[in-house]
C-alpha cells in the first residue's frame, strides 16, 4: 500500500520568492489497484510521480509505502522495495542494447529470447527487430517510450508508474498496451499509477484523481470523475470568457 501524506513541493527564486508546485497532497493506493492521475499541463502530476520514485524529494509531508517511511530513500533504495517509473520523455543509454536493458531491468543474469520477445510484444515491438538495437537516438521517440515501458514490465515491480505512456504511440500499440495494462489489472499482479489524458486508460482505472494547480482538484470513480473532467473542460479558459460565456 502506498501511502502519501500531506505531500508538499515547493521552489524558490533567485529572490527567495516561493513558488508552490505541490500543495497538501494526501493519498492511499491499496495494493494492485490501478489509478490514474489526470489533469491539466502544468498541474503537478510528473513532479508527484516523481516523488513517489524519490527522484524529487518533497519539501513537506511524508511517503509510506507498505507501513515505511521511504521520504527520504533514493531512487535506487525505492527500486529495491519495488517501486518503478517510466519517464514522460525517456532518457537514451547510447551503447547499451533494448536486450542489456531488458537484462538490467530483470535484474538477472539471462533472459531467452522467448521472455524478451513476451516484453516486446506487450509494446507492439518484434524482438528480432529490435534486441539488438541501441537505446540511443537512432529509435523514433514512440520507440524508445515503449522500450522503456517493457523495460518496465520486465522489472516486475510491486508498484509501476507510467507518466503518459500513450504520448508517441501509435494507435496499434496502444491498444495492445492498454490491453496489457488491463491484463496486469486482472491477474492483481502490480499496483499501477498511470498518468493519462486518455479516456480509454482512464476509463480502467479503479480510481481517477484529477491534479490541478498543485492539488487534488477532484477524485472518483472512472463513472464519476469523466463527465466532470468533459464539464470542466468546457468551461473555459478564463482570460478568454467574459461573464462566463467564451468570448
Ligand atoms: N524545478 C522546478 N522549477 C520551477 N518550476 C517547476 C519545477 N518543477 C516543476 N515545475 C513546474 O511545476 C508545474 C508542474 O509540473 P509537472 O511536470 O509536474 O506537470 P504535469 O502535470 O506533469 O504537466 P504535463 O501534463 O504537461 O506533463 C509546471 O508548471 C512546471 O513548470
Ligand atoms: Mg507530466
Amino acid at each position: 500500500m502506498l501511502e502519501l501524506k500531506h505531500i508538499g513541493y515547493s521552489v524558490y527564486d533567485e529572490n527567495g520568492a516561493e513558488l508552490r508546485i505541490l500543495n497538501d497532497i494526501s493519498l492511499t493506493i491499496p495494493d494492485n489497484k490501478l489509478v490514474v492521475f489526470t489533469g491539466p499541463n502544468g498541474g503537478g502530476k510528473t513532479t508527484l510521480a516523481k516523488i513517489i520514485m524519490g527522484l524529487v524529494q518533497p519539501t513537506a509531508g511524508q511517503i509510506l509505502w507498505n507501513g515505511q517511511d521511504v521520504t527520504h530513500l533514493g531512487i535506487t533504495e525505492r527500486a529495491k522495495l519495488g517501486i518503478s517509473y517510466g519517464f514522460q520523455q525517456p532518457p537514451r543509454f547510447k551503447g547499451i542494447t533494448v536486450h542489456d536493458l531488458l537484462l538490467l531491468s530483470a535484474g538477472t543474469e539471462k533472459l531467452s529470447k522467448d521472455r524478451c520477445c513476451q516484453y516486446l510484444t506487450k509494446v507492439g515491438l518484434c524482438a528480432n527487430d529490435y534486441l539488438d538495437r541501441e537505446v540511443d537516438v537512432s529509435l523514433s521517440g514512440g520507440e524508445v517510450k515503449r522500450i522503456e515501458i517493457a523495460s518496465i514490465l520486465a522489472r516486475n515491480s510491486q508498484l509501476m508508474i507510467f507518466d503518459e505512456p500513450e504520448a508517441g504511440i501509435d494507435l496499434w500499440s496502444f491498444a495492445r498496451l492498454t490491453e496489457t495494462f488491463e491484463q496486469i489489472h486482472r491477474t492483481g499482479s502490480a499496483t499501477m499509477i498511470i498518468i493519462s489524458h486518455q479516456e480509454r486508460i482512464i476509463s480502467l482505472a479503479d480510481e481517477v484523481i484529477v491534479v490541478g494547480d498543485g492539488s487534488i482538484r477532484h477524485r472518483g470513480s472512472a463513472a464519476d470523475i469523466l463527465p466532470q473532467i468533459l464539464a470542466d473542460t468546457l468551461g473555459g479558459c478564463p482570460v478568454l470568457t467574459k461573464g462566463g460565456a467564451a468570448l
